[in-house]
């Protein structure tokens, strides 16, 4: 039975990969992976192939950085024709982006069995279009793999009760495989010249932040203010909009390309302390326990900020927490164990055991 793995971005390679591999081992299914090519650079996708042991995409529709709704059209034609073509028994969805949003249009219209991975997430902010991709892909799955019991919950809250299960989330298996790995063979703390749990780091990536100079601004300057070294591996959103502003860090912060997947969780792992918007680096930042500021008004991860390993916090107030982290080892210390909120590293096989299980009632 061939399940069609749909991906898009970098976040979705990462997470996808668990799955992928888990459908390989699978005595009754076999992968083909399709990428959108939303994500084109090799630092945000090639790069990622190798580290992941993800197979070349059978199909790569290089629908580029043309905004959401021409990523989408573009996604769903060319999604919808591959659907058509190899007549997979299951499409799988993973996340938010706009890949998601046109797979699954394209699945459900083509009456393909379509499975969504990390279900049941609600940041309640229509504004944020994954917000928007996340409702639609929920309501419009057959299977629904969620990662945590509040996203069970949301689910059940929006009458989503059949065809649900609790799997935990697949970063963990990705972040449980390639940490120790990371830990091992990256120099990227010597390469930014900086010592274990002696700098932050740091991620800005969401439009809120990128694409309102106020606040990118107040986040740059919190950042280059900082009393420890911060390194940003920005997000080409994110150096475009900095260079728009034309703000030019002269304390603290090191702007750098985005890294390998092993050398940001080495630097995640080590830092005293991550500054992000990211969904993916809140849930790693609690498995590798380092303590994580959101600088967001709210999160579709919320049990992190219920277990005390991650704050939302406005640019204003960046600055004084982020110095009182750096420097105080206490109070970060707070921050952290709680490194099992998303599972135990094995979500890609329960997700593809559920998978089988279904097709197999379905005949
Ligand atoms: C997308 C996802 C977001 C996810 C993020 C992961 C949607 C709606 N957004 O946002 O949920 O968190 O990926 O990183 O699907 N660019 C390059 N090279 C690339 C890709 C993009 O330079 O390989 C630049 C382009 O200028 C582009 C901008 O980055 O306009 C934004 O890229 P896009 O894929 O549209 O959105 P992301 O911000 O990456
Ligand atoms: N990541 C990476 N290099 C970087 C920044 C992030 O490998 O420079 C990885 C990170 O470990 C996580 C994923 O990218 O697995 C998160 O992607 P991103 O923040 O772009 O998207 P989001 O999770 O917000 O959708």
């Amino acid at each position: 039975m061939r399940a069609l793995a749909v991906v898009g971005t970098r976040p979705e390679l990462v997470k996808m990969a668990p799955v992928v591999r888990a459908l390989d081992s699978h005595p009754a299914t076999e992968p083909r992976l399709l990428h959108t090519g939303q994500h084109y650079d090799a630092e945000l996708s090639g790069e990622f192939f190798d580290v992941l042991g993800l197979p070349e995409p059978a199909k790569n529709l290089d629908v580029g950085s043309t905004g959401d709704a021409r990523q989408t059209a573009d996604g769903l034609v060319g999604i919808d024709t591959d659907i058509a073509e190899q007549e997979p028994a299951a499409v799988l969805t993973l996340g938010d982006t706009n890949a998601v949003l046109a797979a699954t249009l394209a699945g459900a219209k083509r009456d393909t069995l379509v499975g969504h991975i990390e279900a049941g997430l609600r940041s309640y902010d229509r504004t944020m279009p994954e917000e928007v991709n996340r409702v639609v892909a929920d309501h419009l799955s057959e299977l629904l793999f969620a990662p945590t019991d509040s996203a069970v919950a949301n689910l059940a809250s929006e009458g989503i009760e059949t065809g649900v299960t609790q799997t935990g989330n697949t970063v963990v298996d990705a972040c449980l495989d390639h940490a120790p790995v990371a830990r091992e063979q990256s120099d990227s703390l010597s390469r930014f010249g900086v010592e274990p749990d002696g700098y932050a780091l740091a991620t800005i990536h969401r439009p809120h932040n990128t694409e309102t100079p106020d606040r990118l601004e107040a986040i740059c300057s919190a950042l280059d203010g900082a009393p420890v070294p911060v390194v940003l591996p920005a997000h080409p959103r994110t150096e475009t909009a900095i260079e728009a502003l034309g703000f030019e860090p002269d304390g603290s912060l090191r702007l750098a390309d985005p890294q390998g997947y092993l050398d940001f969780l080495a630097l995640l792992d080590g830092a005293a302390v991550v500054v992000t918007d990211s969904g993916g680096v809140q849930e790693e930042a609690s498995v590798l326990e380092t303590a994580c500021l959101t600088v967001r008004p709210n999160t579709e991860r919320p049990e992190t900020v219920e277990a005390g390993v991650n704050e939302l916090i406005e640019p204003s107030t960046l600055g004084s927490r982020l110095r009182t982290l750096a420097t105080n080892v206490d109070a970060r210390a707070a921050m952290t164990g709680h490194p099992d909120l998303y599972g135990d590293g094995r979500a890609g096989e329960r997700i593809v055991d559920a998978l089988v299980e279904s097709l197999e009632v379905d005949g």
